[in-house]
């Protein structure tokens, strides 16, 4: 018998029209674009401004973009993954909302959520719920609306992040394509590295979390940084390792967009060059579970049918890991 591979058969994303520069930001801290640039390799970063549109509305608009490029009937969905650190609200679960907002009214939902590391370890229940045959049709979506957490007067923290959502189709494919293998980690060290400190079980939202300001992101820059660059960089050497797989075998790197510092150790780890590193950092920033399905919108015409994809992503927790997927259609 054949073994079931799942491999992705459709790409959407979505990314709010607002752009916020380096130079905007320099009239909000005390920043400027050379600095950004040179520490991240970020430009620009897209906001959603409107009042009361959350995650779930970016969600929705990547996955009715992929439902309209490839004509799938939302009713076929099985399954709806929400990657997401920065759902609607906490108890009620954004990824239900959206699955009835795009008509997928035969599929179940929830939540997944694990910071930066959201989508890829997505992809690994995603694929497992299809390799396993008991759905066809699984819709993974990574979303995040990081505005809604960030101070805009923390030079640290608000020149990274910005909003958007990326969506993917995992179906069965019988011709060895798709999720080949993956390696994941995760590690609790990270837990005060990278946090919100309230609004959670611990400390819950008060008068005193607000005025302290304990409802925006904290990031130790330096720390995450430095278990990034290794973590990552060793996660890509090792799911090639465990493959036997040399530059040559991959056509693309598809890596968590957050400093293009990170990304360059990852890529050269593997030996890869510029031109095989999906890149739109400059444009978006650091979109946490969006960044790599957003790299996948923008690269989808460039991809053909047998190409070997290494995603790689680390984030807080920490959070961290990379999947080796062959492509299973040609983008053109
Ligand atoms: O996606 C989830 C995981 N997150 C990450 O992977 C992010 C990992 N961390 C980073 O990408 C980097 O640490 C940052 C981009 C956040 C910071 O870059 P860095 O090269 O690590 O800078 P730094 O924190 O070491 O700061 C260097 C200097 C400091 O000044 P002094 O102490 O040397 O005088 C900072 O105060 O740069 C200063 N600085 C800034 N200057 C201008 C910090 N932020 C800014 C800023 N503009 N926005």
């Amino acid at each position: 018998m054949t073994k079931i591979k799942a491999a992705i058969t459709a790409v959407g994303g979505y990314v709010p029209d607002y752009v916020l520069t380096n130079d905007i930001l320099a009239t909000m801290v005390d920043t400027n674009d050379e600095w950004i640039v040179s520490r991240t390799g970020i430009k620009e970063r897209r906001i959603l401004k409107e009042p009361g549109q959350g995650t779930s509305f970016m969600a929705i608009k990547a996955a009715q973009q992929l439902l309209e490029k490839s004509k799938v009937d939302p009713k076929e969905i099985d399954l709806l993954i929400m990657a997401t650190a920065t759902p609607d609200m906490l108890v009620a679960s954004t990824g239900v909302y959206v699955a009835t907002e795009i008509g997928a009214t035969n599929a179940f939902s929830y939540d997944l959520s694990a910071a930066c590391s959201s989508f890829l370890y997505g992809m690994s229940t995603a694929a497992a719920y299809i390799e396993s045959g008991r759905y066809k049709k699984v819709l993974l979506i990574g979303a995040d609306k990081m505005s809604s957490v960030i101070d805009y007067t923390d030079r640290t923290t608000c020149i990274i992040f910005g909003d958007g959502a990326g969506a993917v189709l995992f179906e069965p494919n019988t011709e060895g394509l798709g999720l080949q293998d993956e390696y994941l980690r995760s590690d609790g060290i990270g837990r005060n590295h990278l946090k919100m400190d309230a609004g959670g079980s611990i400390l819950p939202a008060s008068e005193e979390t607000v005025v302290n300001k304990q409802h925006y992101v904290f990031q130790d820059g330096k720390t995450v940084f430095k278990f990034a660059v290794s973590n990552m960089a060793d996660a890509c050497g090792r799911v090639m390792e465990q493959n036997g797989l040399t530059s040559q075998d991959i056509q693309w790197l598809v890596p968590h967009q957050a400093n293009k510092r990170i990304i360059d150790a990852a890529a050269n780890r593997m030996e890869v060059t510029e031109d095989k590193v999906m890149m739109n950092i400059q444009r978006y920033g650091n979109t946490t579970s969006a960044t790599l399905p957003l790299c996948l919108m923008d690269y989808e015409s460039q991809l053909k049918k047998g190409d070997g994809l290494v995603f790689a992503a680390f984030g807080g927790g920490f959070t961290w890991g990379a999947v080796y997927l062959t492509w299973a259609y040609n983008g053109a």
